[in-house]
């Protein structure tokens, strides 16, 4: 039998050893900030989860919270409070006093990797937390993956085959989690690098939420 993970890292999680030696790194010059697995946010009765890619250097991983403090969580909040997936104003800061509701928002990868590139050995060695976290969630209806990074481990953490079911911006598949169905709705990530290229426009990045925000009722 294998070791069974909870569906939260433990912040000082020592299983990716690049990883913790770049988090120390980052602690060395910045004590004060979080520097750890950050756990996902929202609650476990949410029906929409999120997934992101890993934590900015400059933002969740200095603030503790998911997005909150760079630029991809200024589009992603935004369009959680215009589908109605919040409560409160997003202030980029955990203190806030923002609040999801119906929605949780995990990372792919849990602890902040050099130029925000998770390897693949990393992005395995975290997967058995965000199986955890989906396990964990008794009314998911909706996924919805920022980038490919995050739709491929999803996958995986679904058991599912990523040939069979390729990312696209906009792409849509109906899967089964613990024998109840889920949509699984994908995203390019909304990075700065992928909305100041015209990439992902902020309208691109609505119609998926509408999108979720339909399935998720
Ligand atoms: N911050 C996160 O928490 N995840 C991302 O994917 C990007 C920024």
């Amino acid at each position: 039998m294998g070791i069974s993970f909870p569906p939260e890292a433990p912040a000082s999680c020592t299983l990716c050893p690049r990883l913790v030696a770049y988090r120390e790194s980052v602690q060395a010059k910045h004590p004060d900030w979080f520097n750890g697995a950050v756990p996902s946010f929202g609650a476990e009765a949410a029906k929409l989860l999120i997934v992101g890619l890993a934590p900015g250097v400059t933002g969740a991983n200095r603030t503790g919270r998911p997005f909150t403090g760079d630029w991809a969580g200024d589009l992603l909040y935004a369009t959680l409070d215009k589908f109605g997936f919040s409560k409160g104003k997003f202030a980029a800061d955990p203190n806030d006093g923002l609040v999801l509701t119906g929605a949780m928002i995990t990372n792919a990868v849990r602890c902040v990797p050099p130029e925000n590139k998770p390897i693949g050995e990393e992005i395995n060695k975290c997967r058995p937390f965000l199986e955890a976290r989906i396990a964990a969630m008794p009314k998911l209806k909706v996924i919805v993956c920022l980038g490919k990074i995050s739709h491929d481990s999803t996958l995986r953490a679904l058991g599912l085959k990523v040939s069979a079911h390729p990312f696209g911006h906009g792409s849509r598949y109906d899967v089964s989690v613990n024998g109840r169905p889920v949509t699984l709705l994908s995203s390019y990530h909304c990075s700065r690098y992928n909305t100041n290229t015209g990439r992902l426009t902020a309208e691109m990045f609505e119609d998926v939420f509408a999108a979720a925000r339909e399935t998720a009722g």
